[in-house]
């Protein structure tokens, strides 16, 4: 179940009706700020949760071939009340499917128990709240978009922040040197904008990224040519 990006009012009418109906919530644990996320969104649901809200584990290792027994692990945690007839919600921040915990659950409970049935509550993405909030559209007429992470490798950072009209650069924390060199080599700065927090109480949007300190893990930056 997507749960959107912080506000709690960006939140589906169906994740809110599932989210009252299951008698049990799975919330990732996999950085610091998880599970403040993920209890602040369900605290602030109108009315009293009924459900047991469980905590897994995912811990952030770069090494993933070490984080198959995490994985297996949680769905081993969810199979057990799945498998007693118990129906589940895995929350998720902003959309399951996009960069998030979820897909590591479902494709190990897709190759473990391949005959559970998922449904998956889309939730509005940090892409779409960081274009909402600082009033960029992300795509017009014939534009070119992509979609990045800084944890790639310097010349696909380039290449594409070359190739495209709007890039999107996700997860800013552990390489925002990096960033801003590439940035600054390829003249792009002044078509940046940094965007923390998108829809929470502590949205932060900066348009001089020579200006940004303590890059938080809630950040991404929208360059548009
Ligand atoms: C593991 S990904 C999860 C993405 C999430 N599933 C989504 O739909 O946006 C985490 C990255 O998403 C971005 N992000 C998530 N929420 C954000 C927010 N509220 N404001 C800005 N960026 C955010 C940051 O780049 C962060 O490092």
């Amino acid at each position: 179940v997507g749960l959107g990006t912080g506000d709690p009012e960006l939140i589906t009418v169906k994740a809110k009706r599932i989210l009252f109906q299951v008698p049990l919530i799975f919330a990732p644990r996999s950085h610091e700020h998880d599970l403040s996320f993920a209890h602040s969104i369900l605290h602030s649901l109108d009315g009293q949760l009924s459900a047991k809200v469980v905590e897994l584990d995912f811990p952030m290792q770069k090494d993933t071939s070490s984080l198959i027994p995490y994985r297996e692990k949680a769905v081993q945690e969810i199979w057990d009340h799945l498998s007693q007839g118990e129906d589940c919600a895995f929350v998720n921040e902003g959309d399951p499917f996009f960069y998030g915990t979820f897909i590591h659950v479902f494709e190990t409970l897709r190759r473990l128990h391949p005959e559970v049935r998922v449904e998956v509550i889309p939730g509005i993405s940090s892409l779409h709240a960081a274009s909402a909030c600082t009033l960029i559209p992300l795509a017009h007429g014939d534009e070119k978009v992509a979609v990045i992470t800084s944890v790639l490798p310097e010349e696909i950072l380039r290449e594409v922040l070359k190739k495209f009209d709007i890039v999107i650069i996700l997860k800013l924390s552990s390489f925002w040197d990096r960033v801003l060199n590439i940035l600054g080599e390829l003249d792009l700065m002044s078509k940046c904008t940094y965007v923390e927090r998108s829809t929470m109480r502590e949205e932060r949007i900066i348009q001089d990224i020579t200006k940004v300190k303590d890059v938080d893990y809630f950040s991404l930056l929208i360059m548009k040519k």
